[in-house]
């Protein structure tokens, strides 16, 4: 029998309970929580194989099943009430079943281990988040896909450096998101056709001697098939690393783009107008309007790759198999996935609203020398000079302008064929910012033409 004080799952062996500096520290209710739907999923899984192999009662194990689905709306609809004393998530369950359903309830944790329950639960906890991180990328691309659409024509200025470097289309700016984006949509897939095998019946390192159907409560629970090795399978959290890791690119790929638009809609740029939806105000200053969201996004990122940091951190010295380090996988996780979708979903809803500043837009995209990339191509191709050749005479033509102050399509033709003879008026026509653009056809460039190729490309592969 249990002692009273100790633990009514293993006081067996305990003369007496926990400190409560050891309850404080042991705990994890207070988080792992989070996964009661899928901790009682997998016990679903588990008491109908148990029944399925003959190893309890048809009738038991219906028992468990329908307990199971009472606990999960009594914490579905907060009335449940979590016991630190009863540690974690798992044990919560199992104890509230054990009121509801009496004796059988002590029947559900043959032939497992809290070490594979766990491990359990949080892939299929980690597994939703995946899914919801492309759900919200696929959003996200296609708000893109508007903007690039709208905008396949608009020039802008292309920096590098964040110097003036080119002129490039707006579409064609929006559509390189949507290729980074589109990358960490199918690194999030790849992790999850790696992660998804199931621990459940590893137990708590070895195996188990009953003879469990792991291949049945794998497909019940949707995963491919169980994991082969049960010390790898209650031992690894790597599928959580590889979530933490997609996260973070992505995380990154989103704080470039939101420190674009924080300079983009800077009274400096004016490049474009973010609504007010996704803006604040200032308290003292009226005519502020701040881009919080972009600058929000920017931050959050930190926790997102600082998680990432902390895992590996906790994971790094373990040996296998299961150690309660692990315990501390969750949080992060957690907090880094509420984080990414937060930011996802604030990334999508500004791109929507956004309005881009078309005519600042081009008057940026014209100066700065802009087009004397053009002017040099054009050199070696009407004039059939080597390249290095006309990237000079192109220098001195942008030194002279700077000297006038003005650009380049200013000068006069006696100016440029003062700095080379054979030049002739047809070198104007590559002056402008759109015939820029619209020359760069080169296969991933800049023109309108690809920009709009590759939005059709794109719905096509969203579709
Ligand atoms: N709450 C624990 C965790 O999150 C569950 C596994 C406990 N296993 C054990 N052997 N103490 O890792």
């Amino acid at each position: 029998m249990t002692n009273k004080t100790s633990n009514q799952m293993w006081g067996g062996r305990f003369a007496a309970g926990p400190d409560a500096i050891m309850e404080a520290i042991n705990a994890s209710i207070g988080f792992d929580q989070r996964m009661a739907a899928q901790d009682i999923a997998g016990s679903r899984a588990h008491a109908a194989m148990l029944a399925a192999t003959g190893i309890v009662s048809d009738s038991d194990a219906s028992a468990m099943r329908e307990g199971l689905l009472t606990v999960l709306s009594e914490i579905d609809s907060g009335t449940f009430e979590f016991s630190t004393a009863l540690e974690d998530i798992h044990m919560n369950v199992e104890a509230r079943l054990k009121e509801i359903i009496g004796e059988p309830a002590g029947r559900l944790h043959t032939g497992r281990s809290r070490n594979d329950q766990v491990a359990t639960d949080f892939k299929l906890w980690v597994r939703d988040q995946i899914d919801a991180a492309v759900t919200g990328l696929e959003a996200l691309i296609r708000a893109l896909l508007d903007q690039a659409e709208a905008g396949a024509d608009w020039v802008m200025p292309g920096f590098t450096h964040l110097q003036t470097a080119q002129p490039v289309t707006w579409g064609h700016h929006m559509m390189a998101y949507v290729e980074m984006f589109g990358r960490d949509m199918s690194r999030f897939r790849d992790a999850r056709a790696r992660m998804n095998e199931s621990p459940l019946g590893a137990a708590a390192l070895a195996g188990t001697s009953f003879p469990i159907d792991r291949e049945m409560t794998a497909k019940a629970l949707g995963f491919d098939r169980p994991a082969a090795n049960s010390l790898d399978a209650v031992s690894d959290r790597d599928f959580a690393l590889e979530f933490l890791s997609c996260a973070s690119i992505c995380a990154m790929h989103l704080s470039r783009f939101a420190e674009e638009l924080v300079i983009w809609s800077s009274a400096q740029f004016r490049f474009v107008t973010l609504s007010d939806r996704f803006s604040t105000g200032s308290s003292i200053m009226p005519q502020k309007k701040n881009p919080d969201a972009a600058e929000l996004i920017r931050a959050k990122i930190g926790r997102i790759f600082g998680a990432n940091v902390a895992l590996m951190t906790v994971m790094k010295g373990l040996p296998l198999a299961y150690s309660k380090d692990m315990q501390e996988d969750k949080e992060q996780v957690f907090d880094a996935a509420d984080n990414l979708m937060l930011a996802l979903a604030a990334m999508e809803g500004m791109v929507k609203d956004m309005s881009a500043n078309v005519e600042n837009l081009e008057a940026a995209a014209g100066s700065g020398f802009s087009t004397a990339t053009d002017l040099a191509d054009w050199l070696v191709r009407a004039l059939n000079m080597p390249f290095r050749d006309a990237h000079h005479v192109t220098g001195t033509l942008v030194a002279l302008a700077e000297s006038r102050g003005c650009d380049l399509p200013d000068l006069t033709l006696a100016d440029m064929q003062g700095v080379h003879g054979a030049i002739t008026d047809e070198v104007f026509g590559v002056l402008g910012v759109h015939n820029s653009v619209a020359s760069r056809l080169s296969y991933g460039g800049t023109a309108p033409a690809n920009v709009r190729a590759q939005v059709a490309r794109w719905k096509g592969l969203l579709k």
